[in-house]
């Protein structure tokens, strides 16, 4: 089942998500649910809190992304293939020097800006078997999984942006919690006026 996706302006994409356990209600059915939405939207992550619940799961699968022929042999080669669920992460390291890419969010369409990350991360989490797991990734793919974390932190990419850069998107922003763009999946916007 397509879920509607959380549009910026939502509470719930500013809490810091918690933790859950195997005896979570209907786990299996939500992640599910969560991989069709994603696909849906043709995007390459998905978190619990995009979808309404402040908890630390969330999806990645970067493998449409690999085909991008501007990327490096390595880049491509990472992501081809990664498909993952993160449970209860914890970034535990984040390594080198910052550096920039252009992102997006499907909570915040049609906006796209430069972001600076670290490029390497050691990542702690379990599996949706709830195995623990404990892994580094690097470059691209380090970065789509930094932008997920995030959003089980209460983070948004805009929240990254020069003050400057901010103030130039404000109405663009509002906009979109007012369900005022045209988005060609589903969504949920939290400030439509309901009535008159
Ligand atoms: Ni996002």
């Amino acid at each position: 089942m397509i879920l509607p996706i959380i549009a910026y302006g939502d509470p719930v994409l500013r809490k810091m998500a918690k933790d859950i356990t195997p005896e979570y209600p209907k786990l299996d059915e939500l992640i599910t649910n969560m991989w069709e939405t994603m696909y849906n939207a043709h995007g390459v992550g998905l978190a619990a809190p995009q979808v309404g619940l402040p908890i630390r799961l969330f999806l990645v699968d970067t493998t449409p992304f690999s085909d991008d022929e501007d990327l490096s042999k390595e880049d491509q080669e990472a992501l081809k293939g990664f498909k993952r669920v993160f449970i209860n992460a914890k970034i535990e390291e984040e390594e080198g020097k910052e550096w920039d890419f252009n992102e997006g969010c499907l909570s915040i369409p049609d906006i796209r800006e430069d972001v600076k990350r670290k490029p390497e991360i050691t990542i702690s989490y379990l599996d949706e078997n709830f195995k623990p797991q404990r892994e580094t990734y690097g470059g691209l793919l380090a970065r789509v999984i930094q932008h997920e974390y995030d959003h089980i932190q209460g983070i948004l990419f805009t929240d990254k942006l020069s003050s400057l850069k901010k103030r130039l998107l404000k109405s663009r922003l509002e906009k979109i919690s007012k369900g005022k763009i045209a988005v060609d999946y589903k969504m949920r916007f939290p400030n439509i006026k309901k009535g008159r």
